[in-house]
């Protein structure tokens, strides 16, 4: 039930104006309503990401916004911040525990083992969008409903794969206006290699220990490879000695992301190794990676790897504008890896090697640089249809109706009956034709089709109406 507003009581000192949260019904904090050109924008988007990815060979998928709750303990980690505080439980009326998914790899491969498309020809390639959710405190570029665009690869288990993946993110951020992209890739090895190195990480921050703070203190013992990627300063600092994963990849580790940078060489994508990088998710295995806005690192002056922050936050780097203190930490615009355990996590008989990313396409949107495509269902209207009387309004559907069919984008303000207003809307819409009924055309069946431009005009009849306004379409005028 809705709760009543709240009353400012002004104990102390001025009362403020009433809040936005003070509205009973306003949104949930951390969403969004998104409509006009943002709408746009987002459509724009996907359907630019699609349309890459069905170039690519990749097939959509659509999982349910809802999955059980042990989808994401089991494939995300118990350990992992999305399940221990992000996760949006719903509790049915029959006991189950259901999510409002949180990212779209878990359910991904749920769908690959429920579906057996281990039968399918390999590797399966599918490609999602929509929103997430995920109970984080809203700021800027974290929101509680967000959108991803995500590919996974599942069933193959060679380095250009995931070099392919880095590869298509990179392009995607590219075309939609990011010139500048810092690719950071590392390899947290395998279940052979990872165990030793764990053993040595954790000896060396146990000699840190009276500097680690209570959450990094708690990691060393949940999740220490998490440490990497801590928040705090302390730790941030002492992590720049840290033992390095990449040192301890034992050989077919080290031969596959040998092999993954040498493909990243070979398509032309700069990067830089960053030991740090671990990801905040349990299952990947050798790769991952993210992608943030910003100089490569040759033009980069940012230190190497130093800030050891989660999803790559450091010091921003190559600004054109003088970044205020919010803006100063670039966010991660896309992310991913390998994750060939995370089908045996998932119940599994047979390991089912995948590697993926997913795009913040809230963050791509908002960016500066980030440049809208026209998504294909907005058309500029060509044509205002002006209609003036009974007799026309009634027939005023037919000849839109004329006009759809022949595919051409109409514009009209049925509710208006004013010649002079309507004329008013298509001035401002700038749409260089309208089209007049008055109650002879209706009679007539013939509709004026009025150059607003030379202000010329000419009776058509409905039926070479199509025909008419394409031909004059076609003759160049905007
Ligand atoms: P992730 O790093 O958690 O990875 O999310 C991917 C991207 O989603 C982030 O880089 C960021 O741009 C965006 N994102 C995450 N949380 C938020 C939020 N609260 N508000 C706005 N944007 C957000 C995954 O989700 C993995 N499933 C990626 C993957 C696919 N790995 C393999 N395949």
């Amino acid at each position: 039930m809705a709760s009543t507003p709240k009353k400012q009581t002004g104990a102390a000192g001025a009362a403020k104006p009433p809040a936005q949260k003070d509205i009973s019904f306003a949104r949930p904090k951390g969403t969004r309503d998104i409509q006009n050109g943002e709408f746009y924008a987002y459509q724009g988007f996907f359907e630019k990401a699609a349309e890459l990815a069905v170039y690519y060979g990749f097939k959509p998928i659509e999982t349910p916004l809802i999955e059980k709750e042990a989808l994401f303990t089991s494939g995300v980690g118990e350990h992992t911040d999305i399940v221990q505080k992000e996760m949006f439980t719903i509790k049915t009326k029959g006991g189950d525990a259901l999510v409002l998914r949180p990212e779209g790899t878990a359910p991904v491969m749920r769908a690959y083992i429920e579906h057996g498309m281990h039968t399918k020809p390999q590797p399966v390639m599918l490609y999602y969008y929509g929103p997430f959710f995920r109970h984080e405190q809203p700021q800027r570029g974290r929101f509680r409903e967000f959108f991803q665009f995500g590919l996974e690869v599942l069933g193959v288990a060679t380095p250009i794969t995931d070099a392919f993946i880095i590869q298509l993110a990179y392009l995607l951020l590219s075309e939609s206006g990011f010139k500048e992209l810092r690719v950071e890739v590392n390899s947290i090895g395998c279940k052979t290699c990872r165990p030793s190195y764990l053993k040595t990480l954790v000896a060396y921050y146990r000699r840190h220990m009276s500097k680690l703070g209570d959450h990094d203190r708690e990691r060393l013992k949940t999740n220490p490879l998490r440490i990497l990627d801590s928040k705090d300063p302390a730790t941030i600092e002492f992590n720049r000695e840290a033992p390095e994963m990449v040192g301890s990849l034992c050989e077919e580790c080290r031969k596959h992301f040998r092999g993954v940078l040498e493909y990243l060489d070979a398509l032309g994508i700069p990067y830089e190794i960053k030991h740090t990088l671990v990801r905040g998710l349990d299952y990947y295995s050798r790769t991952v990676f993210e992608i943030v806005a910003g100089a490569p690192p040759e033009k980069s002056e940012a230190p190497e790897s130093g800030g050891a922050q989660p999803e790559n936050e450091k010091p921003a780097d190559g600004a054109k504008k003088e970044p205020s203190a919010e803006e100063e930490v670039p966010l991660a615009l896309a992310g991913g890896g390998r994750y060939d355990y995370l089908a045996r996590l998932l119940g599994s008989k047979r390991d089912v090697p995948s590697v993926g990313m997913s795009i913040g396409v809230d963050r791509v949107i908002s960016a500066p640089q980030f440049v809208s495509s026209s998504p294909r269902i907005i058309k500029k209207p060509r044509v205002y249809f002006i209609q003036l009387g009974q007799e026309a309004k009634l027939k005023s559907l037919q000849v839109i109706e004329v006009l759809r069919h022949a595919h051409i984008p109409v514009a009209h303000a049925l509710s208006k009956d004013k010649l002079s207003v309507q004329l008013a809307i298509a001035e401002s819409l700038e749409i260089p034709y309208t089209l007049i009924m008055g109650q002879k055309e209706s009679v007539e069946n013939t509709v004026i089709v009025r150059d607003m431009q030379s202000r010329s005009q000419e009776t058509v009849p409905i039926d070479r109406l199509a025909d008419y306004v394409r031909s004059k379409m076609h003759k160049g005028r905007p």
